[in-house]
């Protein structure tokens, strides 16, 4: 088949879905200027260690450290944009309400900026806190009362806030995750948008889709851990490919 067959073939897939899913990974974002992980050079794992960071015991060994990581990473977050992927997805779920849900491994907030709805977030989210430990006094902390610092603290139990992200060795929020595997498992296709597929239990929603029957097309720059479970694979960049592959026929 020549390479616009491809194309035209993942363009029918999805608008046929009657059931859509699409799990977006840090190549969606990368485009609008957040750094992925695991890319070389540029990903943040090579950079930082990840265990030292994001992970609890990293944090209760260096909470200042990892607080002001975390506060450089948000800051990161707010100066961007949404970019043309992110967009082409909100407005594809605005054409064809209740068709498309998106299951997201990212932290920010850029697929709500661009105006998508129907969001699950399965690692968090980084412009939101959360303490650390539950407070042993009534009424509990309260997040606003937060003494200043990095990170703050609650003034009366010292009680720190933490990002409200999943850490490396801690379990998915199980209403999130549970509602991403109903999805998947019932959706025609989905569409798997600039991840490695090296984080679990993530990862396994691509083979859990193709488990179910579904088709499964991922779009990434470079080869993922997941691609043996592609029924199409479409090399290129998420901002480009995105609006092409979804727009109106
Ligand atoms: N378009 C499409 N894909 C891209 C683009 C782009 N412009 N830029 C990068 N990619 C791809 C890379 O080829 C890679 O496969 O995005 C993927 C990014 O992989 P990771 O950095 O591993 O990010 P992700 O898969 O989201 O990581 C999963 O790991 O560290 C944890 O919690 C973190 O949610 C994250 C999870």
């Amino acid at each position: 088949m020549e390479p616009g067959d491809d194309f035209v073939a993942a363009r029918r897939v999805l608008q046929a879905a009657r059931s859509l899913v699409a799990l977006t990974g840090a190549g969606i974002s990368a485009e609008s200027g957040i750094p992925t992980f695991r890319d070389a050079q540029t990903g943040l794992w090579s950079q930082f260690d990840a265990m030292a960071l994001a992970s609890e015991p990293g944090f209760r060994a260096r909470p200042e450290r990892a607080w002001d990581w975390y506060a450089e990473r948000r800051a990161g977050v707010q100066r961007t944009e949404p970019n043309a992927a992110h967009r082409a997805l909100a407005a594809f779920e605005q054409r064809h309400p209740g068709r498309l849900r998106i299951v997201t491994q990212n932290v920010d907030d850029l697929h709500q900026r661009a105006g998508s709805r129907d969001v699950l977030r399965l690692h968090g989210d980084i412009l939101r806190v959360r303490w650390l430990d539950p407070c042993p006094l009534q009424p509990a902390c309260d997040t606003d009362a937060a003494a200043a610092g990095r990170p703050p603290r609650c003034a009366r139990c010292g009680n720190l806030l933490r990002p409200d992200v999943v850490w490396f060795g801690e379990v998915l929020p199980a209403a999130a995750l549970a509602a991403a595997e109903a999805a998947v498992a019932r959706c025609d296709a989905l569409l798997v948008v600039g991840t490695s597929g090296s984080v679990w239990p993530a990862a396994g929603l691509a083979g859990l889709a193709r488990r179910a029957g579904a088709q499964v097309l991922i779009v990434n720059r470079a080869a993922s851990e997941i691609d043996s479970e592609a029924t199409q694979i479409l090399r290129g960049a998420a901002a480009a490919l995105l609006p092409a592959l979804l727009a109106p026929i």
